[in-house]
C-alpha cells in the first residue's frame, strides 16, 4: 500500500495534477500550500544520486549540484530539509529581519504567466531572527544553507540591523547574503550608494570577524543599477573582504511586461524578463 502511495506521488499524473491545482489558487495561497505538501512529506525526493561533474565549490561550500532555492521561497526556515531532498544543491532561508512583521498588505503577488513572471511586493513578511534561528539549530541538511538577511521596515539603523543579522547566523549557517536590494522595504536600496555601502560592509565584516567560523558573506544586488552605480559598488567591493555578489533580486523596470495584466502593480519583477537584464 505504500509503495503505491509513494509510486503515484511519483507519477506524471500526480505532478500535473498538483502543478494545475497550484496555479489555479491565489499566488500567496499557492506558495503557502507548496510549504505544506513540502512538511508534510507529499513530495517526492530525488531517486537518483546527483552525478559528481555536478558538485560545485565556491567560496569553500561544497555544493552537490549548482541549482539552489533562492531567498524568498522558505522565508522562515520551514523546510529546508525537504529542499534538500527534492534535490536542491543549496537553499536560501529568509530575508530574516531582527523582528517578526506582517509584510506589506494583501494581495502582493501576482502571476504574468505571458511571460512566466511574477511581480511581488511582500515587503519581508518574516518570523524574525529567534524563531528562524530555533527552526535552523536543530535541522541537519544535506544542501547548503546561506541565510538572507535583512532589515526592519520601521528600523531606526538599517545597519544595526544587518549586524545584528551576522551576529546571529554566522554560527550557524554556511554563508550569509546581505540583501540590500529588495525595491519594497523603503530606503533600503539606498545602502548600495559609495558611503552607505562602505559603512555597511566595513561594520558586518568586523562582526564576522568576531564570530569563530568564517562563513562567506555575499552581498545581493539590484539589476536597476546605472554604470555609474555599479562602479561604485564595485570600488567598495574590492576594497573588502566580501566573498562574492549574488546578481540579481527582482526589477523595478517594466518594459518587458508593458500592458500585460498586472504589469503596473508596484513591487519587483522577477522571472523569465529578468533574465537578459
Ligand atoms: C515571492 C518572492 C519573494 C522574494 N523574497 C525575497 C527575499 O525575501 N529576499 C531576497 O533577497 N530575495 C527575494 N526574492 C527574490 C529572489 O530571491 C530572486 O532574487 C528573484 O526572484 C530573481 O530570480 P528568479 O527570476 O529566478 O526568480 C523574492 C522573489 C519572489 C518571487
Amino acid at each position: 500500500m505504500l509503495k503505491s502511495i509513494s509510486s503515484f506521488l511519483r507519477s506524471k499524473t500526480f505532478g500535473d495534477f498538483s502543478r494545475d491545482s497550484l496555479l489555479k489558487m491565489d499566488p500567496e495561497i499557492a506558495h503557502q500550500a507548496s510549504i505544506a505538501a513540502l512538511k508534510m512529506g507529499l513530495v517526492p525526493s530525488q531517486q537518483r544520486v546527483d552525478s559528481k561533474l555536478l558538485a560545485t565549490n565556491i567560496c569553500g561550500l561544497e555544493l552537490k549540484n549548482p541549482i539552489g532555492m533562492a531567498a524568498g521561497f522558505d522565508k522562515n526556515a520551514q523546510v529546508p530539509v525537504a529542499l534538500s531532498k527534492i534535490g536542491f544543491g543549496f537553499c536560501e532561508i529568509g530575508t530574516v529581519t531582527p523582528h517578526s512583521q506582517q509584510g506589506n498588505e494583501k494581495p502582493r503577488l501576482f502571476r504574468l504567466p505571458e511571460k512566466q513572471a511574477i511581480i511581488n511586493r511582500m515587503g519581508f513578511n518574516n518570523h524574525g531572527h529567534d524563531e528562524v534561528f530555533k527552526r535552523l539549530s536543530e535541522i541537519n541538511s544535506e544542501a547548503i544553507i546561506g541565510v538572507n538577511i535583512g532589515a526592519n521596515k520601521d528600523s531606526g539603523d538599517f545597519v544595526k540591523d544587518y549586524v545584528l543579522g551576522v551576529k546571529k547566523f554566522a554560527p550557524i549557517s554556511d554563508y550569509l547574503t546581505i540583501n540590500i536590494s529588495s525595491p519594497n522595504t523603503k530606503g533600503l536600496r539606498d545602502l548600495q550608494g559609495f558611503e552607505a555601502l562602505k559603512k555597511l560592509l566595513f561594520e558586518c565584516l568586523a562582526e564576522r570577524a568576531r564570530a569563530k567560523i568564517r562563513v562567506p558573506i555575499f552581498l545581493k544586488i539590484a539589476p536597476d543599477l546605472d554604470e555609474k552605480e555599479m562602479d561604485a559598488i564595485a570600488k567598495v567591493i574590492v576594497d573588502s573582504d566580501i566573498d562574492g555578489l549574488i546578481i540579481s533580486n527582482t526589477t523595478i523596470g517594466r518594459e518587458t511586461v508593458l500592458g500585460l495584466e498586472h504589469s503596473e502593480e508596484l513591487g519587483g519583477l522577477s522571472g523569465k524578463p529578468l533574465f537578459n537584464l
